[in-house]
């Protein structure tokens, strides 16, 4: 499998498996047969409440002797309640304790939104911070401590644009590792990408398959990317599933691509995405596929309650 190099030559499986929405009762299995199958990348986050039976799934794949720690590459995410420099320490410790791991490979930012401590999802005023009362480059002064401590060997961000991006490179510090957004066909983020470039700062694309379980009644005449039709004729002409095609135009850009499934061939299915070859034909339909869409639009963090607006996280 291809793999994305850091700045310091460290390596990053183009492939990883998403967990957000994998239950407990299926995760542990998910992960177990993903390592199986071949995946060395888990992408996982404090807030998908599930680490503890992701690192059994880890655990249970290291005790059959598929794979040693070291081959694996683990992400996981501060959540937005832990911006404060003197909760990020814990929120890694805490993630670090359910993977059971004793360093993580990468640690994002999970949004550029702080709350106060213990809240979940904000709902009122008084349960956020604003970024005059917990600024985002306190948050990264933290992160960056945390690395030289050895808790993770990457440090990185998610959901940040470049306007977000600019204010911690600014700082004259370490550079965030990785930006991890949402990227498809429908969202091609032609410009972060050519940005992230740039600043030698690696992308991770998220629900590449448009996150068909996380749309509920309120989404449902929103654009469905596993059934489009340009995308369909690509998969037709390949011999491959949908599937397959949007994983593969991820890798083709030279993004990592993290696909989330509790099912044990869809798994195998996606990772079989690695060795799919786009034509330039493919490629140039996708990129006139006519359609502009962002699945997860931050809608949860900036309702009227909130201090954060809509530019605090895409660019417009
Ligand atoms: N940083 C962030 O803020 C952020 C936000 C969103 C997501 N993420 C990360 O990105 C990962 C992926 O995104 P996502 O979970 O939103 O959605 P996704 O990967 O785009 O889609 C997952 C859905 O597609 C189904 N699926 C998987 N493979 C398939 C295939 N080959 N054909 C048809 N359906 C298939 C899954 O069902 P089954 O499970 O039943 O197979 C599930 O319903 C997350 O799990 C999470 O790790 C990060």
């Amino acid at each position: 499998m291809k793999n994305l190099k850091f700045r310091n030559g460290d390596l990053l499986p183009i492939l990883g498996l998403g967990t957000w929405k994998s239950g407990p009762g299926e995760v542990q299995k998910a992960v177990f047969w993903a390592i199986e199958a071949g995946y060395r990348h888990i992408d996982c986050a404090a807030v998908y409440g599930n680490e503890k039976e992701v690192g059994k799934g880890i655990a249970e794949a290291i005790e059959a002797g598929l794979v040693k720690r070291q081959d694996l590459f683990i992400t996981s995410k501060l959540w937005n309640d832990s911006h404060r420099h003197e909760d990020v320490g814990p929120a890694i410790d805490r993630s670090l304790d359910l993977l059971n791991l004793d360093y993580l490979d990468l640690y994002l930012i999970h949004w550029p939104i702080s709350f106060k401590h213990g809240i979940g999802f904000a709902q009122h005023r008084e349960e956020y911070y604003t970024y005059k009362d917990v600024p985002l480059t306190q948050t990264w002064e933290a992160m960056q401590e945390q690395k030289s401590l050895g808790k993770t060997k990457h440090i990185g961000v998610s959901n940040f644009n470049q306007s977000k991006l600019k204010e911690l490179i600014k700082m004259k510090e370490e550079v965030p590792e990785m930006n991890q957004v949402e990227m498809h066909p429908f969202l091609p983020q032609e410009a972060l990408v050519q940005f992230c470039k740039e600043h030698e700062i690696l992308m991770t694309a998220y629900s590449p398959l448009g996150s068909p379980d996380s749309r509920g009644e309120k989404h449902i005449n929103d654009p469905k990317l596993l059934q489009n039709p340009v995308v369909k004729e690509i998969a037709n002409r390949q011999g491959i599933s949908t599937g397959q095609v949007l994983i593969a135009w991820s890798i083709n850009r030279d993004v990592a691509v993290i696909p989330k499934s509790v099912n044990k061939n869809r798994i195998i299915e996606n990772l079989e995405s690695a060795q799919v070859k786009l034509t330039d034909h493919d490629l140039m339909e996708l990129k006139d596929i006519g359609v502009s869409h962002r699945f997860v639009d931050g809608s949860f963090f900036t309702g009227s309650q909130s201090p954060y607006k809509t530019s605090d996280l895409f660019d417009q």
